[in-house]
């Protein structure tokens, strides 16, 4: 069993989306100079963690390939396929989609039919587009490049390709968006499901420390949604996703049986990954690290033959360990696999939390089952507050 998982990471984007915290920077004619450094040094990276045996095993049958943002789709194909040749991505292709799952995020409005061509030589199997809403004020709000027409039309464009070739098609959506309506959710979830997409990612709008959007919040001028209006949109979403043939197998994610996104799940259940590129994180053998969140200092740091990874092995305390099997264990439908944790760290916690999860069950927020304690959707309406109280 083939259980090698790969995440890379595309910094560019056409524009910075006043809301997002993942590393990326503003690019737009230069992408291709810039590019060329970037992903050589990807590939940089690749050769130093294969001498060195920072691998996942057992290498290199890769059973999932990531490639996020940042925009994937932005870049030039041929410098993402200089990256898939060399981590051997590209002998992944055409095997069968239990046995290897390649995804790539897409902006609607970067996707071209040439690009998707090369995208498939390359094993992508797994097309997940950045939709977030198919109302031009939500996207207006949101400051996106793309228009709700040219959202539908990429999907569209994936599912027919469907029709002939084993790929999946995967949405990102945004809920409790400052104006947005309950009717206007309702008929974003309702296109998503009428365009027959495989997957849907469906994440209420977070205010991070540090982005655009948040200082405005602060400032006053943007109010964000109530807690009550945002539980009501979530609920919306489960309903009428489950309705549709969904199953809702991670707190914000909904995949048609049979397609939930193998890479994603594995993370969540820490099984051991790595990451290249710029601000990627890695998980193996217990050790864990990441790269800087700058592309310049990443890239100048593989040209002059320095690996600027940071240890993190704070994470690799007993207690952090605990509290990020809950944090992700919790998240999705399987739950936390309680069986996994040494004794006495068990049995003592069990002991300290016992009677609450008691009260959690009999309220119906939570299931405990062969040693898998689990948050039911009720439950993950209570998430934040349930998970601070466990950990
Ligand atoms: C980092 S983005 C990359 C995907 C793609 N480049 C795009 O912009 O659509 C991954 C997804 O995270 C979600 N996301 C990012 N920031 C978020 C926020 N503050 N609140 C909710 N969802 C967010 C969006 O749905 C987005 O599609």
């Amino acid at each position: 069993m083939n259980t090698a998982h790969l995440y890379v990471h595309s910094p560019f984007c056409r524009r910075k989306c006043p809301y997002c915290d993942f590393y990326s920077v503003r690019q737009a004619d230069t992408v291709d100079n810039d590019a060329r450094r970037y992903y050589a040094a990807v590939c940089r990276e690749w050769d130093v963690r294969r001498r060195t045996g920072d691998m996942p095993p057992p290498h290199p049958a890769w059973r999932t390939v990531f490639f996020g943002g940042g925009t994937p789709s932005l870049v030039p194909p041929e410098r993402l396929e200089a990256v898939a040749q060399a981590v051997g991505m590209t002998e992944r292709a055409g095997a069968a989609r239990d046995a290897f799952e390649g995804t790539i995020e897409i902006n609607p409005e970067s996707l071209t039919p040439e690009k998707m061509s090369a995208y498939r030589q390359m094993g992508f199997n797994r097309f997940s587009v950045g939709i977030q809403s198919f109302h031009d004020a939500d996207l207006a709000f949101l400051e996106r490049v793309h228009d709700a027409e040219q959202g539908r039309k990429v999907v569209e464009m994936l599912t027919r390709q469907r029709e002939t070739e084993a790929i999946s098609v995967s949405m990102d959506l945004i809920y409790a968006i400052p104006g947005q309506t309950p009717e206007r959710w309702r008929q974003t979830l309702t296109q998503a499901i009428d365009l027959g997409v495989d997957h849907i990612s469906a994440y209420g709008l977070s205010y991070y420390e540090g982005v655009e959007l948040t200082a405005r919040r602060d400032a006053g001028d943007i109010r964000p949604v109530s807690d009550e209006e945002d539980a009501a949109l979530f609920e919306m979403a489960h309903q009428l996703l489950i309705e549709a043939g969904y199953e809702h197998y991670e707190i914000s994610n909904y995949a048609r049986p049979g397609r939930r996104c193998a890479h994603n799940a594995a993370v969540w259940r820490r099984e051991a990954y790595l990451g290249l590129g710029a601000s990627a994180h890695s998980c193996i053998a217990g050790r864990r690290w990441h790269n800087p969140p700058d592309w310049i200092v990443y890239s100048k740091g593989f040209e002059t033959g320095q690996d600027t990874r940071i240890f993190d092995p704070e994470a690799e305390a007993p207690e952090s360990i605990r509290a990020e099997r809950l944090l992700l264990g919790l998240r999705t439908r399987e739950g936390v696999d309680l069986g996994q944790w040494p004794d006495p760290e068990r049995a003592q916690w069990l002991q300290r939390h016992g009677e609450w999860i008691e009260e959690l069950i009999r309220d119906g927020l939570a299931q405990y089952k062969e040693d898998r304690l689990a948050l039911t959707w009720q439950g993950w309406l209570l998430y934040d507050t349930i998970l601070e109280r466990l950990i």
